[in-house]
């Protein structure tokens, strides 16, 4: 048995109870009190014979900040600045600050952040030690706040994008901020090599609010839909009986689920798919929002469809009505799988809690992530009844990170804000405000061709004669607006759903200006 007054092996920046009292090390738990009592008279009479340069507590939970039993004195020579020592059995702290505690912090605040860099200088460093397979708008955030994000120079920005609408719940939600905060004190990762205390609730709550029997956390979107292909592939194999490695997926063209080898291997985008052969086979591509193709695509080996219920990258694509349900139809004949990938129209971006609601669909698979993470980091999972899900047997897929606590205790959170603030009523209301806003001002220019959209997904496609997109993504991002182009000539909206009317109002008059003048 581990000696209680044993430190955590992390703490190796800490000094050791044994260092100081090494008769300790005998002692076991049963002697706890008297030994605390012990500790306490030898650090007082410590205290006595030193000098006078520093100051120590001994603090009970120090890891919570609490601390009692002032003594103003620490020798020198001793490194009390190495700060907590924690004896986490006997739940017995020691704090130890010098009296240049302000001064050091001061100096750690400032060794952790570095000096304060100009939005230029941080664009430039970017630019050279970074890889170029990103083109930002011109615009460094260094804070954020709900829909509000700010600059190193304290320049402010409504931000229209969300992260690709992982931030639905708004930049660093009180309560997700807090869920993060409280988890990361008690264990943030264990690897699914041993159950923890977060992941069965987390289970439980997402399989509840989807309406599927089990749910398997991953962390990227692209990682959920590679969990789905093999999902869709395992069960052609075992319960379908698909003639081995003859299994196909039928997707659609203009797709966009991620960046993976596999995923890129059926995408129709040069620049996402191009000179990254040979490619994964077993997908067949047929056009979006048209079921006679999907119809001619099926035969019997036919797996599973997998469809964005809307086309977010594509432009923000929204097929007529009866199209998820006619898949879902074609899917019930052939019995094959509908998986729907709601990584980016998920979590009441489009004014339901899923996109695919909107047609009253029943999915076999769900695919979600971005908004899952709380807008603080990646969490996806992908949603099935047990006789799809239960292909997976211990082994045949995981994640070293997928499900582990902090990430359940954010998502978690995540959920809630969903639910308590009415974030898809609100999508969907303020998404009907503001399309509306843009077709007045579509009405006085002729440079936008359409605006279309579900929610708070909203896409402004410009005419050709209007030139690029980006001239008027920066212009906007100039005025204080961020938003961001798709393809060459289309502007996505997609603000947090926390956005109120007035926000929005002072969007149209910013978008107005750009193109009305
Ligand atoms: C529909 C869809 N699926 C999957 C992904 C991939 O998600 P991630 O970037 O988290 O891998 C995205 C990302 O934009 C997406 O829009």
């Amino acid at each position: 048995m581990r000696p209680w007054f044993e430190p955590s092996p992390h703490l190796r920046n800490t000094i050791q109870i044994r260092d100081i009292f090494p008769d300790f090390a005998s002692q076991r738990k049963d002697t706890m009190k008297t030994d605390l009592q012990k500790a306490r008279i030898l650090l007082f009479l410590f205290w006595l014979l030193c000098g006078s340069s520093g100051k120590i507590w001994i603090g009970s939970r120090a890891r919570r900040g609490e601390s009692w039993g002032g003594c103003p004195s620490i020798p020198n020579g001793v490194n009390f600045r190495k700060k907590i020592v924690q004896c986490p059995a006997a739940d017995l702290a020691w704090k130890a600050q010098s009296t240049e505690d302000g001064p050091n912090l001061a100096r750690l605040q400032k060794r952790r952040r570095g000096r304060m860099y100009t939005s230029k200088e941080l664009m430039e460093m970017e630019h050279k030690y970074g890889a170029h397979n990103y083109h930002p708008l011109e615009v460094v955030i260094s804070k954020a706040e709900g829909i509000w994000v700010e600059d190193p120079e304290g320049r402010r920005y409504m931000d229209m994008l969300s992260a690709y609408s992982a931030v639905n719940q708004g930049h660093r939600h009180p309560k997700i901020i807090k869920a993060l905060k409280d988890q990361a004190d008690l264990v943030t990762l264990t690897s699914r090599a041993f159950y923890n205390d977060r992941w069965p609730l987390f289970a439980k709550k997402l399989a509840e609010f989807v309406g599927k029997d089990m749910v398997l956390p991953m962390n990227t979107g692209a990682e959920a839909v590679e969990t789905a292909i093999k999902t869709m592939r395992k069960w052609g194999y075992l319960v379908k009986g698909v003639e081995q490695d003859k299994a196909e997926i039928i997707v659609f063209e203009e797709n966009f689920h991620g960046r993976t080898t596999t995923i890129i291997s059926f995408s129709v985008d040069p620049d996402a798919r191009d000179h990254y052969g040979p490619y994964t086979p077993g997908f067949v591509i047929v056009p979006y929002d048209d079921l006679e193709a999907v119809k001619r695509a099926v035969n019997k080996n036919t797996v599973g469809i997998l469809v964005e219920p809307i086309q977010g990258e594509a432009g923000i694509r929204v097929p007529s009505d009866g199209f998820l349900k006619g898949l879902e139809r074609i899917c019930r004949e052939n019995n094959v799988l509908l998986a729907v990938d709601e990584v980016q129209t998920g979590f009441c971006r489009t004014g339901k809690t899923f996109a695919f609601q909107h047609e009253g669909v029943d999915p076999d698979i769900i695919i979600m992530g971005k908004a899952l993470g709380g807008g603080v980091f990646p969490v996806s999972a992908v949603a099935a009844n047990e006789n799809v899900l239960g292909v997976f047997k211990p082994g045949t897929h995981g994640s070293t990170f997928g499900g582990n606590p902090l990430a359940c205790a954010v998502a978690m959170a995540a959920i809630d804000v969903l639910v308590e603030e009415k974030l898809a009523d609100r999508a969907a209301e303020l998404g009907k405000y503001f399309m509306e806003g843009l077709r007045a001002i579509q009405a006085k220019t002729d440079k936008i061709k359409e605006v279309r959209g579900k929610g708070l997904l909203i896409g402004l496609v410009l005419n050709e004669s209007a030139g690029k997109a980006r001239i008027y993504t920066t212009a906007l991002k100039d005025k204080g607006l961020l938003c961001k182009e798709t393809h060459s000539w289309i502007i996505r909206f997609a603000p947090p759903l926390v956005i109120t009317k007035e926000e929005i109002d002072r969007a149209l008059k910013m978008i107005e200006e750009v193109f009305v003048g």
